[in-house]
């Protein structure tokens, strides 16, 4: 009996005749051949049917399969370097026998051009597509190698809660519930659980769904998104970048390495991937600020201008981060933030109060901000006045202020959007297609 492999292990059994169980991605027939491309989640291989070697049990069969019809199919593996529509590359299947266990009737995606809208309605279909199953495929790298550089340097992963009592990052948008009677609201960030972790186990992260009700239609945001949060004691600004910087070019060579088929489904021009390495550029809000004037004044296009336009003490719009990373062939750290812009907890410059010591990371082909990070504020009387000012309950922040009572540290974390990073890396041109199911404005099905 033929040994029974999945698509991914095919190169080692080139000349023995298996058994493969999947699904029937693309079919075309000439007068002579049968060609049956099958996926089985882990690749894809081109099965070829010569008509005057098959039954005719055999060829009825192959006659009556269907888009996404489910088969046992059993075939000799050959090497064949024509065969690169294959995943791996140049494999293909020299059919013997087909076990049809399910025929799909009028399967909805067919292999001609869709509307987003239509595809995002089959999500739970579209799924099975050769470029979805390559984002996918690449976002688990990416959360596997993020974790594992974390793990591997002395990090503890410890879980923040999705329900909390009190915004985390500002109170605009958040998603409120009912707790038998109470508000609560879905977790923005894990951050404030994870400083009081820090206290506890000296470097933590936490990765998990984190919600922002964003009534904007941008390519950029999510309601549901991922977020990994490292947070550490004793770690300072310039600290923290350098962290950041390791770990993201860390992962990036990780899927060069692992992912050359998924990324030529892609089209991905791995130029721009090969170029991310440490150091990434470093540079002031002011500075920035100063060279996107600069891109304003030089801008012709009268659309553009009015997207570039910005003074001294405004947040970075779409437009902003996309000139300020075009300077750059790999990411940039953007620092030093007006602290009116920022979170609560932001540790003002010394003898700058305006702004702070945050840090975001914008990345290269106008992907935005993928991560966002400061030092916090330890002093509790400090705290305790910023608490105050933006209008917080203290009361409700008392286990937080609590953190800076005992055994206060200087520390600093970030966060890092896993879509954001998935879509730069991918090279997509939104954020719906870098999470299995997306949250989006006017969108919550399937
Ligand atoms: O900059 P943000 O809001 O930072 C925080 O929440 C901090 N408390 C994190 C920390 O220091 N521990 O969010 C961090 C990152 C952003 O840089 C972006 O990549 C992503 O989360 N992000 C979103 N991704 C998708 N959709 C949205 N609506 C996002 N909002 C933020
Ligand atoms: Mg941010």
């Amino acid at each position: 009996m033929a040994a029974a492999i999945t698509i991914s292990q095919i190169a080692q059994h080139v000349g023995e005749e298996v058994t493969l169980r999947g699904w029937v991605y693309d079919k075309t027939e000439t007068k002579k051949v049968f060609f049956v491309m099958f996926r089985d989640g882990t690749g894809l291989v081109q099965g070829v049917g010569f008509k005057p070697d098959l039954s005719e049990a055999l060829i009825a069969q192959l006659t009556a399969l269907t888009q996404e019809s489910a088969v046992v199919v059993t075939g000799v593996v050959q090497a064949n370097p024509k065969a690169e529509k294959s995943v791996p590359h140049g494999y293909e299947l020299t059919i013997t026998a087909v076990e049809v266990l399910q025929v799909a009737s009028d399967y909805p995606i067919t292999p001609k051009e869709h509307g987003t809208d239509f595809l995002m309605d089959n999500r739970h279909l579209w799924l099975r597509s050769k470029r979805q199953w390559a984002i996918m495929r690449i976002r688990a790298t990416i959360v596997h190698t993020l974790r594992n550089w974390l793990d591997d340097r002395g990090f503890l992963l410890v879980d923040t809660p999705i329900i909390t009592p009190t915004a985390g990052e500002n109170t605009t948008n958040l998603f409120e519930i009912d707790y038998f009677g109470e508000p609560a609201y879905l977790a923005q960030t894990g951050q404030l659980y994870n400083e009081a972790n820090m206290m506890a186990f000296g470097k933590v992260y936490c990765f998990g769904p984190t919600f922002r009700a964003e009534k904007s239609k941008t390519r950029r945001h999510l309601m549901e998104f991922w977020m990994l949060e490292p947070e550490i004691a004793h770690c300072t600004l310039e600290e923290l970048m350098d962290i950041e910087e390791q770990m993201i070019a860390h992962v990036v060579s990780a899927v060069l390495e692992k992912h050359q088929p998924e990324l030529a489904i892609l089209e991905r021009d791995l130029s721009r991937l090969e170029a991310i390495k440490a150091p990434f550029a470093r540079i002031s809000y002011d500075e920035a600020v100063k060279r996107i004037q600069a891109a304003y004044e030089a801008e012709t296009d009268p659309e553009r201008k009015e997207f570039l336009k910005i003074e001294w003490g405004d947040d970075f719009g779409g437009a902003h981060e996309t000139a300020v990373a075009e300077m750059f062939d790999r990411p940039v750290f953007v620092y030093h933030y007006p602290t009116a812009v920022k979170a609560f907890y932001m540790q003002p410059v010394e003898g700058r109060p305006e702004v702070c010591r945050s840090v975001d990371l914008l990345a290269p082909e106008g992907y935005g901000e993928v991560t966002g990070g400061s030092e916090r504020i330890f002093d509790v009387a400090l705290m305790d006045e910023r608490v105050k000012n933006f209008g917080i309950d203290p009361n409700a922040y008392s286990w937080y202020l609590d953190l800076r009572r005992f055994g206060s540290v200087p520390h600093a974390g970030f966060g890092l959007g896993l879509e954001r990073t998935v879509a730069w890396i991918c090279g997509l041109d939104h954020l719906r297609e870098a999470i299995p199911y997306a949250r989006i404005l006017n969108r919550k099905y399937p």
